[in-house]
């Protein structure tokens, strides 16, 4: 599933994060990349321990813990610091896929279920810089709004086109969800929207705390925590 989730970040509280972000101090993106990466990827990237990555990282996971739509479709058990790049002047990042397994700052190793992009630019700051997902279902172009954010499945081959004017500047970053398997994370995402649809639709009606009780079995069940 590739999902967009609107609105992580706004207004002055966006601004600021892009502003500091913008002022740190940039290092070439394959510092971070394993041999596989590093033949075909070009960009500029903070450093993993640089102060403003950390600090703007913080703000960004603490916004996402508390957005309902991330947190439904994600089932976040561990989420990585985020990191973050910057590409203009042609740079482009070639068809890769993540590292299955990344460690946090505290030694712990996890598993990348799902890969995130977060926008800090406009779509018409920048041309190209399109993130090109090549899903189940075919191929998917992603360039959204600044302050939201994509999620998609880490197993997926993916790309940036080439930056050819202007500046696309993105946090991106992996979690560990507790539902390890795509297909079955849809599942428990769609339940959990068709249930609010019904509460809202029809307040106090019996089969929606049932089917409450399905979802949390169905959790139950499936989750890793
Ligand atoms: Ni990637």
């Amino acid at each position: 599933m590739i999902l967009a989730i609107p609105d992580v970040l706004t207004g002055a509280a966006l601004a600021a994060a892009r502003a500091k972000i913008e002022g740190a101090s940039w290092i070439d993106g394959r510092a971070t990349a394993g041999h596989q990466g590093a033949r075909v990827k070009d960009n500029q990237q903070l450093a993993v321990d640089d102060p403003v990555a950390r600090e703007v990282g913080a703000q960004l996971v603490a916004a996402l813990q508390k957005n309902p739509l991330f947190v439904s479709a994600a089932l976040p058990l561990h989420i990585l610091p985020p990191m973050f790049n910057r590409y203009s002047g042609g740079q482009t990042f070639g068809t890769h896929v993540d590292g299955s397994i990344r460690t946090m700052p505290d030694g712990r190793r996890i598993r990348t279920d799902l890969s995130c992009t977060f926008f800090f630019a406009e779509p018409e700051e920048y041309d190209g810089g399109e993130l090109i997902i090549e899903d189940t279902y075919g191929t998917k172009s992603v360039k959204l709004p600044a302050g939201h954010m994509v999620l998609y499945p880490s197993t997926s081959l993916h790309s940036v086109t080439p930056v050819t004017r202007g500046a696309r500047l993105c946090s991106f970053f992996w979690l560990q969800s507790m539902i390890r398997d795509d297909a079955r994370r849809a599942i428990l995402f769609e339940m959990d929207v068709g249930i609010q649809r019904v509460a809202a639709d029809s307040p106090g009606h019996p089969g929606v705390v049932q089917l409450t009780g399905v979802y949390h079995n169905l959790l139950r069940q499936w989750a890793e925590t």
